[in-house]
């Protein structure tokens, strides 16, 4: 069900290499979880065909399309702001069309065209293979809206356009869609039931990213270890599979190692788990491949059991925390970072006190931190009261993040006197003599460049740190390389 979003790059525009036939001009801008950023890849390419470069210059566009986020109330709130924006241009360049499409398209449907008409198109995510149709009805003057949801749709036969691409790290999309119906969540409403991909066309995606010279793949779903492949289908239609089907499914833990196999110098990583699906096989699989990367997102949303109950996560604290020792037994050295909401409806300062216990116990690398926002729709929103008021709320989150600071730092301080290997990505954003790559475990570690380039591995000895960031000096490329 969860992703996460990286607030750095929310909004981004997006560009492609321009094909030379192409007259028209597409402006995409993309919101919410990284599956949002990798299905703009997918439309541009759907788009191209139509005859559309991508712009990042919103005054040269002929379509702007808006790939939305709905998680919380403020992610919608920051896409109306800017369709705003796009209908105030629309007024000085009538040919001008806007497009919403994503996870709002889906919630609102033809309300955002009917009711408050503001955008000429509206295209849910599992209905981009249709945008060429839908904006020939735009172009002929007519609203046009697709919102259908569908069984099969992975997009995996579509060559994504990387873009605004590092060429060392990329996202490769699995599974689609969540069967887990967290009350909180609004993703199984807007993203459908549960789907794997064929794992033939996600190892050969991985492929023709090594190829290109990528040295590192994060295999995305909303759910991965949920990732079940027997010839296609949903994943909650797989009792009704053959006794064949059966014998040759392949689940999360195949694919990785398949991927793995493949690609034995690429780096793999995987988001995101859910404490109930993920299985010990798959943590035996890391362990047993140098390139899957030690590091597993486990949101754990609440430390109490009675809250956790509420929100419809099907594990308890015990089971969770089972989960974490088993995990550290098998890879000790492995990162684990978390997603918590604060202020869940009846959540009391008991509940939250077992939030920050749960917190002490496992000592996370980091994670990402919300106040509950109710969403429309969701068995929250429809059975319960968003009763801790808003500062409640706002305190135990600022309680939330400062523990994890503490407990950041905390794992951050190991690494010093140690030596890490480091995936060269990008140069370090404070400054243009240090790269920034991560360790295995998903650490940042910031460095100065020397003879270095990026997609190197380079090993790398830490000497100091924040909580966030390691600091350190090369001693040389790793064996990897
Ligand atoms: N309110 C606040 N946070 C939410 N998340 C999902 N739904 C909500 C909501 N209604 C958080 C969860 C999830 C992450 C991607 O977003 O922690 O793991
Ligand atoms: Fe991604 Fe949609 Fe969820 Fe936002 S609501 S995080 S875009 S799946």
């Amino acid at each position: 069900m969860e992703k996460l979003i990286d607030e750095s790059v929310q909004g981004a525009a997006l560009l492609l290499d321009k094909s030379i036939k192409n007259s028209r001009k597409l402006y995409i801008e993309s919101y919410g979880c990284q599956m949002n950023f990798s299905d703009s890849e997918i439309v541009a390419s759907i788009l191209a065909a139509e005859g559309f470069n991508t712009t990042d210059r919103l005054e040269e566009a002929d379509l702007v399309l808006v790939n939305t986020c709905s998680i919380r109330e403020k992610a919608e709130l920051n896409v109306r702001k800017r369709l705003e924006k796009f209908n105030a241009i629309k007024k000085n360049k009538p040919h001008l069309k806007v497009g919403v499409l994503g996870c709002m398209a889906e919630r609102l449907k033809s309300q955002l065209l009917e009711e408050e008409k503001i955008v000429d198109m509206v295209v849910g995510p599992d209905a981009y293979k249709d945008l060429p149709n839908l904006v020939r009805e735009i172009d002929a003057g007519r609203n046009a809206v697709n919102v259908l949801l569908s069984k099969e749709e992975t997009y995996g036969d579509i060559a994504p356009i990387r873009l605004h691409s590092n060429g060392v790290t990329a996202f490769v999309s699995i599974t689609r869609g969540c069967d887990n119906m967290c009350t909180f969540c609004v993703v199984p409403f807007t993203r459908g039931r549960e789907r794997s991909r064929d794992p033939q066309s996600i190892v050969q995606e991985v492929r023709e990213l090594w190829n290109k010279g990528f040295k590192e793949v994060t295999l995305l779903g909303q759910n991965v270890d949920s990732y079940l492949w027997y010839g296609g289908g949903l994943k909650k239609d797989f009792d009704k599979a053959t006794e064949m089907q059966k014998a040759t499914a392949v689940d999360f833990s195949d694919l990785l190692r398949l991927v793995a196999e493949a690609l034995p110098k690429m780096r793999i990583r995987f988001s995101t788990s859910n404490p109930q699906d993920m299985t010990l096989k798959v943590v035996h699989t890391m362990a047993a491949y140098r390139n899957i990367c030690n590091h597993i997102h486990l949101p754990v949303q609440s430390g109490s059991d009675r809250i956790l109950k509420a929100m419809n996560r099907l594990h308890t604290r015990v089971e969770y925390m089972t989960l974490i020792e088993n995990i550290r037994n098998i890879i000790p050295n492995c990162g684990i970072s978390q997603d918590i909401i604060a202020g869940f409806p009846t959540e009391t300062e008991e509940d939250h006190q077992d939030t920050l216990s749960l917190m002490d116990h496992v000592k996370y690398d980091f994670g990402f931190m919300f106040t509950y926002s109710e969403r429309p729709g969701t068995m929250a929103a429809r059975k319960l009261v968003d009763d801790v008021p808003e500062a409640v709320k706002k305190r135990r989150l600022e309680e939330i993040i400062a523990l994890q600071r503490r407990h950041s730092l905390y794992r951050t301080k190991k690494y010093l006197g140690k030596t890490e290997e480091v995936l060269i990505e990008n140069s370090s954003k404070k400054s243009d003599a240090q790269w920034m790559g991560r360790t295995s475990a998903n650490t940042v570690v910031v460095f100065p460049k020397e003879g270095y380039v990026i997609g190197d591995f380079v090993n790398v000895k830490i000497m100091d740190c924040t909580s966030a960031t390691l600091l350190g000096n090369a001693v040389g490329l790793s064996e990897n390389n």
